[in-house]
């Protein structure tokens, strides 16, 4: 069988064909047929003390869009383009050493529970490979096994570039549970008290998709929805690599100036009782240059036992009180699948 270490080593090699391994059957449909998109939400007009009619119309296109596509844009964060250029040089620092540095400066290679620096995992043999490396790791709580000692030592400031960022994060996402739950006419805390300041986690998935010799036969990365409560997404360098499935259409998410993607995850969905639904997405594997995700997963710690909002709005089809880590256990069992199945689990 063919020794694949990492994606981009594949790629370093120079080879001019999709390796059969990748190779989808179906091709790829790559198009987005659609000019509709997920809204841009401006997250400064949501901010308590801001104009009030502006923070209520923002408020509602909030809560539209994650209604409608479990995703939206967001700009005016309140991130310093700074921190965002850290992100992006410590990623793009470490992905542009070699590989035997790369694997001696992580503390996990290749880990099977998909902490560290390595390949996506695959669950069976039949599936084909995804055109990514990763490097996951936690972030918070501090000293969570997966925290600190696989976090790449080089460059030398990536931990420190990766820290900045993971602070300013959570608090723009406390700001937006708070705004969705507010947008949604829910009690303002009812998402965001799950969140212990101390004990919730954040844990990080860098993606990294080289360019691919055979794009339209291959998948960036399997179609999946999030386990997570919400995700912060930042991308960079090719466009249009992120695609949401949306009335049975593959949907490219635009890229505009200095925006993150915020994603709604299955304990969200949860939380929420079936108000907002984690969205089905994949990435595509692209030609023309390297590209880059950063993912943060912000999670309530895996004690927390989740108790959805009352009244689901379908009735029949609500969902039960959880514990986050029982949740997450089933989910990286089930996953991956062809459709959205491990949250069916927590049906009531
Ligand atoms: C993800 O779904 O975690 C990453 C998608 C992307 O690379 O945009
Ligand atoms: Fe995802």
């Amino acid at each position: 069988t063919m020794r694949i270490p990492v994606v981009q080593e594949l790629a370093r090699s120079g080879i001019d064909h999709l390796p059969k391994r990748f190779t989808r059957v179906p091709p790829t449909d790559r198009t987005s047929y659609t000019l509709n998109f997920p809204p841009v939400i401006n997250v400064a007009r949501l901010k308590e003390g801001s104009e009030a009619d502006g923070r209520a119309a923002e408020l509602a296109r909030l809560a539209s869009g994650v209604k409608e596509w479990g995703l939206v844009l967001v700009t005016e964060h309140g991130i310093g383009s700074s921190v965002l250029h850290g992100v992006r040089d410590a990623v793009e620092g470490f992905f542009g050493l070699s590989f035997e540095e790369k694997k001696r400066c992580v503390g996990s290679y290749a880990s099977v529970d998909n902490l560290g620096y390595g390949r996506n995992f695959v669950r069976s043999d039949d599936q084909p490979f995804d055109w990514i490396d990763r490097l996951a790791m936690k972030a918070a709580p501090p000293g969570a096994d997966g925290g600190l000692d696989v976090w790449p030592r080089k460059p030398p400031n990536f931990r420190e570039l990766m820290q900045n960022y993971v602070s300013e994060a959570r608090i723009v996402l406390d700001e937006l549970l708070k705004a969705l739950a507010e947008g949604l006419s829910l009690e303002k805390h009812c998402f965001v008290e799950n969140f212990d300041p101390i004990l919730s986690e954040i844990n990080v998935r860098v993606n990294y998709y080289p360019p691919c010799p055979g794009p339209d036969r291959a998948l960036g990365l399997t179609p999946h929805s999030d386990a997570s409560s919400l995700t912060l997404l930042m991308e960079f360098g090719v466009t249009a690599g992120l695609q949401v499935l949306k009335s049975q259409e593959w949907v490219t998410i635009p890229r505009p100036k200095d925006s993150l993607i915020v994603v709604v995850g299955d304990l969200l969905e949860i939380m929420s009782n079936g108000r907002v639904k984690s969205p089905w997405h994949r990435a595509v594997a692209q030609s023309d240059g390297d590209r880059f995700s950063v993912a943060l997963f912000y999670n309530p710690s895996p004690q927390t036992q989740i108790k959805p909002i009352e009244n689901a709005p379908n009735k029949s089809n609500g969902y039960r009180k959880m514990i986050v880590g029982e949740y997450l256990q089933h989910y990286y069992r089930n996953a991956p699948q062809n459709e959205k199945r491990a949250i069916l689990y927590a049906k009531d």
